[in-house]
């Protein structure tokens, strides 16, 4: 039988086709041939596959950024709902005049227990400070910064720089961990450190100070009672630098004599503006109290 007249007339799938009718010298040639009449019909392109592919990969990107979004947003949610805060709801109407019954400290609508939201400082910005390359600020403030440990060094002050900037992550550690590590409840755990996102560190432009010669003192209150801090509280503001949260500060942090920002220049003190604007409503109500007791 003639191999081309077989398959142009009948399916080589055709079960009535009786192999065994196909002459025993072409029945192998015609398995072979029979698999490659099917074969063009189960193969998918090549093309095909690449645009499924592409399709597939363009519809998980975007369900993949939809999930980070709206799990950010339940962590932060869940973060303030934690330790006590409300999460507005969207209001129709903005509210232009806060209650005058609350005091700065509780007006503060985006504050976790009077911590101020701050963003990550671009990272082109940074720059190593004096003496530890771990540790980064914003060009500028680590300019001052550097310029401050040469004239401490010069009267035999050895000031330690013992942390910067510090990303969300860096601050969800510690946060989290700590917290878990202490046993903390969360509210606790704010009252000693900044919630991911509400931390001076994350702006590039705070700084926490220690005393080469009194390392038991670092990050620790006992830090005022050293050569250094006393140095710092005299010397400090001719290089730009603060101290955060002094004593009684208005946004009732706990008192943290390591922990100095840089507000030095119009983005520093910017960035700032609100703790500012706080510190002044605190002073203007201390004075109008102080007016009506007299
Ligand atoms: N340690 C202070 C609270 C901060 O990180 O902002
Ligand atoms: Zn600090």
């Amino acid at each position: 039988m003639n191999k081309l007249s077989l398959f142009s007339k009948k399916s080589p799938d055709d079960p009535k086709l009786p192999v065994d009718d196909i002459p025993e010298a072409v029945r192998d040639e015609y398995e072979v041939s029979k698999q490659q009449f099917i074969q063009p019909q189960k193969k998918w392109p090549i093309g095909k596959f690449l645009w499924i592919g592409a399709i597939a990969l363009i519809i998980s990107m975007g369900l993949h950024f939809k999930f980070n979004q709206t799990q950010d947003k339940v962590f932060v949610n869940q973060l303030k709902e934690n330790i006590g805060v409300t999460v507005a709801k969207p209001s129709p109407t903005p509210i232009e005049t806060p209650s005058p019954s609350l005091t700065p400290s509780i007006q503060q609508k985006e504050n976790i227990l009077g911590h101020l939201p701050y963003s990550e400082a671009p990272r082109q910005e940074l720059k190593p400070v004096f003496g530890n390359q771990n540790v980064r600020l914003r060009s500028s403030a680590a300019e001052k910064f550097d310029a401050m440990v040469d004239a401490a060094s010069a009267v035999q002050m050895n000031l330690v720089p013992l942390s910067g900037f510090r990303t969300l992550v860096d601050q969800e550690y510690l946060f989290f961990e700590e917290k878990a590590k202490r046993g903390q409840v969360t509210s606790q755990r704010a009252e000693v450190s900044a919630p991911p996102g509400y931390s001076e560190h994350h702006t590039g432009y705070a700084i926490d100070i220690g005393d080469a010669t009194a390392p038991e003192t670092h990050l620790e209150v006992s830090f005022e009672n050293t050569k250094v801090f006393q140095w710092l509280e005299d010397n400090a503001g001719n290089y730009g630098f603060e101290l955060s949260f002094p004593r009684n500060n208005p946004q009732g942090i706990n008192y943290e004599p390591w922990h100095w920002r840089f507000v030095g220049d119009s983005h520093s003190l910017e960035t700032f503006r609100e703790a500012w604007s706080l510190e002044e409503e605190l002073q203007k109500e201390n004075q109008e109290l102080t007016m009506s007791k007299s």
